[in-house]
Order: structure tokens, then C-alpha cells, then sequence
């Protein structure tokens, strides 16, 4: 099944009776807290416009009340728009009729929650197969479906546990073999790891990410926290008071922030880990010495395939191997320890 991405289009959600009287006034730049105190109307999103890549993991990002809960219940449409488009292969979901938004809802997207959301009756397998139960899918089926993914997640051996019988990540290990198991494209993460310990946490990111290698479903993924961020996410989108502020890879926003606010944030962050070595690299000057590493390694990667080939610099090579530039150890270290606004230009030029 292949995947689409998901554009939402300039989509606003005022709450409140008369959510649409003050689209304009909000449009005219009425803030938050004016179309508060004046109209009692809550601004939950303005002007949101973000290209989710098909196959690829879109982070939001944002502070408690940002807006990040109420734009991805606009995936599925938990929460109706004031206006605005969400489009997904071709079809705008804020347009669908009620057969369609159901079918939509069913076969196209599944949700993982902070809180789990495990119905405490009903054992591991049975709360994998629930959405298959309610879909009709014939016991035998569904089962050897949802034995397939408890396998995949790493909870073989536990299929007839309860979840009070399992600890937090073990948890959300099954509300991720849910999600799975119902073989839906979009996967909607609301702050699904935000509950966990940090250590199981790191786990989890990494269940994520080596499913995902391999099912490039289109992930929305919500969180608070900015290591899981850059880690999960193809592209990040941060959020404030219903806006958004920034969008871009995590290169992109670790070494060009758009505003001060993004910039203390970004400021305590392993840039080793989210610099690409292609960001740094010097021309390629002819001379074929030196171990080869891919344009698209971190700093840290690269700093790790340097020093343990005993050398002092890497060739960077394209994806087809051919040399594209130079990079050495000190220009590495220079970049994870100074703000890279000599990066940043060089970003911003390409
Ligand atoms: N049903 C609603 N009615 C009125 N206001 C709402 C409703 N749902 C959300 N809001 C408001 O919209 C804004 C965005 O809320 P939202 O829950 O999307 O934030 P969030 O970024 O998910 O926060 P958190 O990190 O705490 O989950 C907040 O000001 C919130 O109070
Ligand atoms: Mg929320």
C-alpha cells in the first residue's frame, strides 16, 4: 500500500458558538487572548499550512495549549474546522460525507495515545484485534494478524496478559501493535512515549524507527520533547499559540531558528547529532585519501568513522559513492561546539 502525505491548508479552528464570525477579525490579526477576553471564542489554530511527506514522520512540536491535540484530531477529524483544508490523496477530509469519513477513519488511520487507551478486560491479543473485532474481520484472521505484530513490537509470549499485568512501555507496545494491526497508512501519535520513563522512552523511538524503516507509513507525531523530535522526525513543525513558527528538518531549525523562542530552546542540543556532514564539508580537493562517508551522516557518526580508521579526515561521497567534498576533525568539532552561522548562511544559500 503506498503512502500519501497529508497537506493541511490554511486551516483555522476558532472554539466557541461562533467560531466563524471571527475568522476575519483573527485573520486581521486578533490574538489569542484578545478574541478571548473580548468574545469568549478560543483560537486553537491560525493559519496552519504543513506539508506532511508521504512515507515519512512529521513531528509537532509545542508548549501545553500550543494546538498540537487540536491539529491532529483534524487528521481524522475529531475535531471539525472553522476552515481549511486537510488533504489526503486527493481528497480534502474536512469535505468527506459521514459513509466516507467513516470508511476514512477505519482503513486509513489509527491512533496511539499517551494514556495507552488498553481496555483493562481484555488481554494483550484481544486488545490488539479491537478494531478488527468492530471492523467484522473473522476471529482467525484478525488473531493471526495481531499475533504478527505482538511478535514485531516484541511482546511475543505475552499475548494472553492483561494490561495491568504489564509495565508502561510494555503498554505502549500494544497500543503500537494495535495501531499497526489495523494496517492503516496514517499513524496519529499524541505525545504516545511523553508518559514513559526516559530510558524506555529511547526504546520505544527506536521500535518506531525500525518499523517505520520498513512499513513508511505517514506518521504525525506529537511531543514536548526536542531530543525525540530531531530523532523521530523527517520534518518538525513547532507550534505557538496555535501558529506555527517554524517548520523544517531539525538541521534546518537547530542551526537557523526562526526566533529567539526557538533559539533557547535549540540551544542545549547535541548538534553532533542533527548536523549533516554535507552542511560542513570543504570542497573536495582531488586527493582520494581518506575513509568515505555519506553526505547525510551526523557530525557524531562522522567523528566516530574518522577516529577509528585512524585518520584525520573523510571523503564525503553522494549517494552513488562519488566524492562530493572534504571533512576533518576539527572542522567537526568546530561545529558542534559553536552556533553554525556560517552553516546557517550556507543552508540558507543552497
Ligand atoms: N473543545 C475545546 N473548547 C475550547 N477550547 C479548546 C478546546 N480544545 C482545546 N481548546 C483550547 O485550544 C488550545 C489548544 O489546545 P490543545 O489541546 O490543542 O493544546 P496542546 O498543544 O495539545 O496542549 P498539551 O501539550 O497540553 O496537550 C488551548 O488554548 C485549549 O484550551
Ligand atoms: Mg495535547
Amino acid at each position: 500500500m503506498a503512502s500519501h502525505g497529508i497537506e493541511i491548508r490554511n486551516l483555522y479552528k476558532i472554539f466557541g458558538p461562533r467560531g466563524r464570525d471571527y475568522v476575519e477579525s483573527v485573520k486581521a490579526g486578533m490574538t489569542k487572548a484578545e478574541l478571548n477576553e473580548k468574545h469568549g471564542h478560543v483560537l486553537g489554530l491560525k493559519d496552519i499550512s504543513i506539508s506532511m511527506p508521504a512515507g515519512g514522520i512529521t513531528v509537532v512540536m509545542g508548549l501545553s495549549g500550543s494546538g498540537k491535540s487540536t491539529l491532529i484530531r483534524h487528521i481524522n477529524r475529531l475535531i471539525e474546522p472553522t476552515i481549511g483544508e486537510v488533504v489526503y490523496d486527493g481528497t480534502d477530509i474536512c469535505r468527506m460525507n459521514e459513509k466516507d469519513l467513516r470508511e476514512f477513519r477505519r482503513h486509513k488511520t489509527a491512533m496511539v495515545f499517551q494514556k495507552f487507551a488498553l481496555l483493562p478486560h481484555r488481554t494483550v491479543i484481544e486488545n490488539t484485534v479491537y478494531g478488527l473485532d468492530i471492523q467484522g474481520v473473522p476471529r482467525a484472521e484478525s488473531t493471526r494478524r495481531g499475533r504478527y505484530w505482538i511478535e514485531r513490537v516484541g511482546l511475543s509470549g505475552f499475548e494472553n496478559h492483561y494490561p495491568n499485568q504489564l509495565s508502561g512501555g510494555m503498554q505502549q507496545r500494544v497500543g503500537l501493535a494495535r495501531a499497526l494491526t489495523n494496517d492503516a497508512d496514517i499513524l496519529l501519535m499524541d505525545e504516545a512515549y511523553s508518559a514513559l520513563d526516559p530510558l524506555i522512552r529511547v526504546d520505544m523511538q527506536t521500535v518506531l524507527l525500525d518499523l517505520q524503516a520498513e512499513l513508511k507509513k505517514t506518521v504525525v507525531f506529537i511531543t514536548h520533547d526536542l531530543d525525540e523530535a530531531l530523532r523521530l522526525g523527517d520534518k518538525i513543525a513547532i507550534l505557538r499559540d496555535g501558529k506555527v513558527i517554524q517548520q523544517g528538518t531539525g538541521q534546518e531549525i537547530v542551526l537557523s531558528p526562526a526566533d529567539d523562542y526557538i533559539t533557547a530552546f535549540v540551544k542545549e542540543v547535541n548538534r553532533g547529532r542533527v548536523i549533516q556532514a554535507r552542511t560542513v564539508m570543504r570542497p573536495f580537493d582531488g586527493i582520494m585519501d581518506g575513509v568515505r562517508l555519506a553526505a547525510n551522516a551526523t557530525l557524531e557518526t562522522a567523528a566516530k568513522q574518522i577516529t577509528e580508521a585512524g585518520q584525520s579526515r573523510a571523503i564525503v561521497a553522494d549517494e552513488n559513492g562519488a566524492p562530493v567534498g572534504l571533512l576533518d576533525l576539527p572542522t567537526i568539532i568546530a561545529a558542534m561546539v559553536t552556533p553554525a552561522s556560517h552553516s546557517a548562511e550556507k543552508m540558507a544559500a543552497e
